[in-house]
Order: C-alpha cells, then sequence, then structure tokens
C-alpha cells in the first residue's frame, strides 16, 4: 500500500470512530441509551425505598450498567448506614466550597457510585435559596456519565421530596400491604398530580407474602388513581417479605450481596432486569449519559401551592 492510500485508509478509521461513537463494544453498555432518572419513594416512612433502592441499583450494576444513588434524604442519610460506608466528604463540603463535586462520590460495592447526603442539613429549607441553587449547580458538574441515577428519596410531601419526584424522569412509588401505606400513597400521588402535572406512577410492591398479594396491592391502588384521578399506574414488580433482608440491614450489606439466593434477592434481580428491558423500548433514545435536564429542572423547580 503506498503513503497516500495508507493515509486515506487511516483518515477512513478515524472517521469511523468518530461517527461510531455510539457503538456498543462487547461487554460494553450501549452508551446510545438516555439516562434515566429515577426517584423512589413512599407515602409513608420506613416501607423500604433505600433497601430497594441499593439493591437495584445493585442488580444493576451487576447486569454491567453504571448506577449512581443520590441520597436525597438530605440530612437524615441512610444509604451509607446500610452500605457501611463513612465518606470522608459530604454534600456540605461540596456547599462549603471545600470539596469539588466529582471528589465526593464514593465507589460502594458492585461500584455504585454514591451521593453521600449530609446528617448536617436537617431538611433541604433549612438552606435558603442561594444555597439550594449552589447545591443544584454544583450536581450538574458531576463529570462521569452513567445509565442510572436512583434518587432514594425521604418519605412524604415535603418541598424536597416533592422537588426530586417531580423533576424525575420516572417515579417509583414503594407500596406495602398495611393501609396506611396504600392511602398515604395515593396522597402523594393526588399531589404530584394535580400540582405538578405527573400523570404517570410506577408502583412498587414490598414486603408482600406471595406474588398475588404483590399484584393486589397493585390492582387496589390502581383501581383507586384511575377512577379517581385518570392516572397512569404501571406495575414494576414486588419484593417478599424476607427475614434474610433484615438480616442483610444488620450486616450493613447489600441484601443480593450477602444472600443472593434470597426470595426478596430473586424478586430484586427479576425487577432490575424488567426495569433494563424497558430501556432499550424507551422512544427517542439520546447518546447523553449524562442527567443534564434533569439537574436544570432541579434547579428552577419552584413548589406550587
Ligand atoms: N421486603 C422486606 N422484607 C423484610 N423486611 C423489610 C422488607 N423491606 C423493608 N423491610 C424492613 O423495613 C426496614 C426499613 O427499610 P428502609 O430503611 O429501606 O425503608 P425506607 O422506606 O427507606 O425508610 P425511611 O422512610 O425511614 O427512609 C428495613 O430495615 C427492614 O427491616
Ligand atoms: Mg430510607
Amino acid at each position: 500500500m503506498n503513503a497516500a492510500n495508507r493515509m486515506s485508509t487511516d483518515q477512513a478509521s478515524t472517521l469511523r470512530k468518530l461517527v461510531n461513537t455510539d457503538k456498543p463494544q462487547k461487554g460494553q453498555t450501549p452508551n446510545k441509551r438516555k439516562v434515566r432518572v429515577i426517584s423512589v419513594t413512599s407515602g409513608k416512612g420506613g416501607v423500604g425505598k433505600t433497601n430497594i433502592t441499593i439493591n437495584l441499583a445493585y442488580a444493576l450494576s451487576k447486569m454491567g450498567r453504571k448506577v449512581f444513588i443520590l441520597d436525597a434524604d438530605l440530612g437524615l442519610a441512610n444509604i451509607d448506614v446500610l452500605l457501611n460506608i463513612s465518606p470522608p466528604f459530604n454534600i456540605e463540603h461540596v456547599l462549603s466550597g471545600e470539596k469539588n463535586i466529582n471528589d465526593i462520590i464514593v465507589n460502594g460495592p458492585a461500584n455504585i457510585r454514591i451521593l453521600p447526603a449530609s446528617s448536617g442539613i436537617s431538611e433541604m429549607a433549612e438552606l435558603d435559596r442561594d444555597e439550594q441553587m449552589k447545591l443544584f449547580r454544583k450536581l450538574s458538574e458531576i463529570d462521569q456519565t452513567m445509565d442510572y441515577l436512583l434518587v432514594d428519596t425521604g418519605a412524604g410531601i415535603s418541598s424536597n421530596v416533592l422537588r426530586f419526584n417531580s423533576t424525575a424522569d420516572e417515579i417509583m412509588l414503594v407500596v406495602t400491604p398495611e393501609p396506611t401505606s396504600m392511602t398515604d400513597a395515593y396522597s402523594v400521588i393526588k399531589i404530584l398530580a394535580s400540582k405538578y402535572h405527573i400523570r404517570k406512577f410506577n408502583l412498587i410492591a414490598n414486603a408482600v407474602e406471595s406474588k398475588a398479594e404483590g399484584r393486589a396491592v397493585y390492582d387496589r391502588l390502581h383501581k383507586v388513581v384511575h377512577d379517581f384521578l385518570q392516572i397512569e399506574l404501571r406495575y414494576s414488580g414486588f419484593v417478599l417479605r424476607d427475614p434474610a433482608l433484615t438480616k442483610s440491614v444488620r450486616m450493613q450489606k447489600p441484601l443480593l450481596e450477602v444472600f443472593p439466593k434470597a426470595p426478596a434477592s430473586k424478586c430484586f434481580m427479576a425487577m432490575a432486569k424488567f426495569l433494563d428491558a424497558q430501556s432499550t423500548t424507551l422512544p427517542a433514545l439520546e447518546t447523553n449519559t449524562k442527567p443534564t435536564k434533569f439537574w436544570d429542572r432541579l434547579m428552577h423547580w419552584k413548589r406550587k401551592r
């Protein structure tokens, strides 16, 4: 091959590389996917949000996805406790200017990336408007790409929780068969629908005795929100009540890591597969693997009265 031919072949391959940046390599996450920002929330507290966030993140990571967890329960941070990690720095250090947002990200089990919250700020409301703006601007400076950003919110309808739920791409509402969990979930849906025009919700039935009970929880809530609010409630699956989960909490490790064969572990795996399968059918796949629009929405969010 002469020099001119070699040059044009090299040039062609360079051009091909430039054009084909989206082409997935073997074993690599195809990056022609849109990052999915999913808030994990509930009406009633203590229904399993943090454990679901951690185990879904773990399962998705094991499937080769790059997963971030944002501990949005600012002030009552639980993710680090449940994973037995002591992040040296958190969002507070970013706000004070001591640290860059990229410096506080910690790697958890299965290489889940965690954005540690602070235990010093008891509520977002305690941050003044300028500090809130600063925090969201800093979050948008995260320079890593991701497939999933799971946002573990607090329970209820505080401004902070409403903010994360109404700005996420998808909402996962965690409900147990307890009547108060169901009525509180209904209240959350009602507020997010009436004030923030959210029309789609996903339900996870947690701590159920059987697959049938999970379905029954979904059917009951679905009927009410459909009849009274004309809302689409989709079923994301169920997690069995499992003593192994309680044990994993005491061990401060993800259930999937310590008891991968436990009944609830199988539920988490099935749910992660179901969730991830939706990614390939999502319309208008973008090459954007940073949640730029989400950070932007967070920054410009206003509470509606
Ligand atoms: N599927 C399950 N099987 C058995 N126990 C469970 C299950 N899910 C949750 N629990 C129990 O509920 C407790 C609370 O779970 P978790 O901390 O995940 O709830 P949460 O919704 O994040 O709470 P908070 O509202 O305080 O943030 C766990 O420590 C565990 O003991
Ligand atoms: Mg929690």
